[in-house]
């Protein structure tokens, strides 16, 4: 008999989860407590910009594959194996890892598990929260012990999520049970024939493994945004300086990106709640570069305020700023923890006219920043503006004709927080052109 499959918690990872397994064949529930969300989805709609997403959601749930609810007990009863994609937010006020929602759906599931089941961890979480998360589960299960847990954390980029899901890296497994690999091996055995590398270890393992990914990615940015730094005092080349690093195979050019820096609902929290559990358990030291990794990549932030408001003059009171980008990093709408959009909030708090363009994330930013001005095409957001600032790298802006942009603003003047316009370009079109890092 196949496998069927509910994922519980339906936001970004939830989504692509459900509809990514829908696509490899399976029968497929999705649950969420928000009945919105549950609505929208049902109706083949994705509560966020996706790309891919929405097709594949579309044809699953069409073709009735694809199933929403908001009800732990039809979701007990439907499945065999129930994948949890449950955010994992970082506490307010402190660093670690809030785990109140894991424990909200870990508790509406488990009275309902009355037979043989799978419950597989995929969200991010402070090692040692599987083996707990188990013994919560088989304390409330009436099937006990007959209810297993697999912790398979996720790596799925956002504005990739599509691809990531269906031909990910790798499949990290914690568990120390055979029978719960062999089930694991039929819930990927498409993923697998394609070559994908299986990681079976234990549950510590594979919690450390997605948070210690993250942490490095983190200090692959930050690294190159303080060789930045130390570039724009010596008056060198910081993408000159990646290019030729990365052609060491060891280093790699990928991730040394130098820039405002990285932000999103993942990198920035993770690497808070590694600090925390580190801490917890006794090795802070260890981890402790991990705050001047953070420290680094909010610098970044404060220094392209810095260095706008030397652009114009010395103050921003008064004056009209072009933001082109919103969302934390292009092809998505998602604003977590944006640097583009806490650059745009420090300008208009220090008096500058703030005018944002973001193609996807108008909406989501206009929600968490009201008093920005919000514009519908990056030639109204420039309009009169004494200064534009280039800070989430969609293609759009790449393509963009400097010498069109240059006939609306009052003063030719751009800052490239992502160091990727065509500097070149800009100047020919009689920009004054100034990027992170480079004379
Ligand atoms: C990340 C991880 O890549 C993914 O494996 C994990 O599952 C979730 O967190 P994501 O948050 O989608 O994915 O973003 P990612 O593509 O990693 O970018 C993170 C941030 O770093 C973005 O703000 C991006 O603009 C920034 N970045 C990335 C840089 O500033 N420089 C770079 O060279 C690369």
């Amino acid at each position: 008999m196949t496998l069927r499959i509910t994922v519980l918690g339906c936001g970004y990872l939830g989504t692509t989860h459900a509809a990514g397994m829908a696509e490899l064949g399976f029968e497929v529930m999705g649950m969420d407590v928000d009945e919105d969300r549950v609505a929208t989805l049902a109706a083949g709609r994705a509560p966020l910009y996706e790309p891919h997403l929405e097709p594949m959601l579309r044809t699953h749930v069409d073709s009735g594959r694809l199933r929403f609810t908001t009800s732990y007990e039809e979701v007990a009863q439907f499945g065999d194996v129930h994948f949890l994609c449950i955010g994992t937010p970082q506490k307010k006020g402190e660093y670690a890892t809030d785990l109140r929602y894991q424990h909200g759906v870990v508790d509406g599931l488990s009275p309902h598990l009355d037979r043989p089941a799978l419950v597989v961890g995929k969200s991010t979480v402070p090692v040692g929260t599987a083996a707990a998360l188990r013994d919560r589960i088989q304390a409330a299960a009436p099937a006990a012990r007959d209810v297993d847990l697999v912790w398979n954390p996720e790596f799925l980029r956002e504005g990739f999520a599509v691809h990531d899901t269906l031909h990910p890296d790798r499949i990290v497994l914690g568990t120390d049970s055979e029978p719960a690999v062999e089930t694991m091996r039929e819930v990927y055995a498409k993923t697998l024939a394609d070559g994908t590398p299986l990681i079976v270890t234990d549950y510590q393992t594979a919690e450390l493994v997605k948070a210690a990914a993250n942490a490095f990615l983190a200090t692959k940015i930050s690294f190159i945004n303080a060789m930045s730094e130390l570039c724009e005092a010596a008056g060198a080349n910081v993408d000159e300086l990646a290019d030729a690093l990365g052609h060491d195979e060891r280093i790699g050019r990928k991730f040394l990106n130098a820039g405002i820096g990285f932000g999103g609902g993942c990198i920035p929290k993770d690497i808070r709640g590694l600090i925390a559990r580190a801490g917890e358990l006794g090795v802070d030291q260890a981890v402790s570069f991990l705050k001047e990794v953070d420290a680094i990549n909010m610098r970044q932030r404060a220094h392209v305020v810095d260095l706008a408001r030397a652009a114009l003059g010395g103050s921003l009171l008064g004056t009209r700023v072009a933001v082109l980008g919103a969302a934390f990093k292009p092809d998505t709408d998602d604003i977590r923890d944006s640097p583009a959009l806490n650059v745009a909030g420090q300008l208009h708090l220090q008096g500058a006219e703030v005018s944002v363009y973001d193609p996807r994330a108008n909406d989501s930013a206009r929600r968490i920043f009201p008093t920005l001005t919000y514009a519908d095409s990056t030639l109204e957001a420039c309009q009169g503006a004494d200064l534009v600032l280039h800070l989430t790298m969609w293609q759009e802006f790449l393509d963009a004709d400097p010498a069109e942009i240059g006939e609306v603003v009052n003063h030719r003047r751009v800052i490239d927080g992502r160091n990727a316009l065509d500097a070149d370009r800009w100047r020919a079109a009689g920009w004054t052109y100034r990027a992170l890092g480079r004379p």
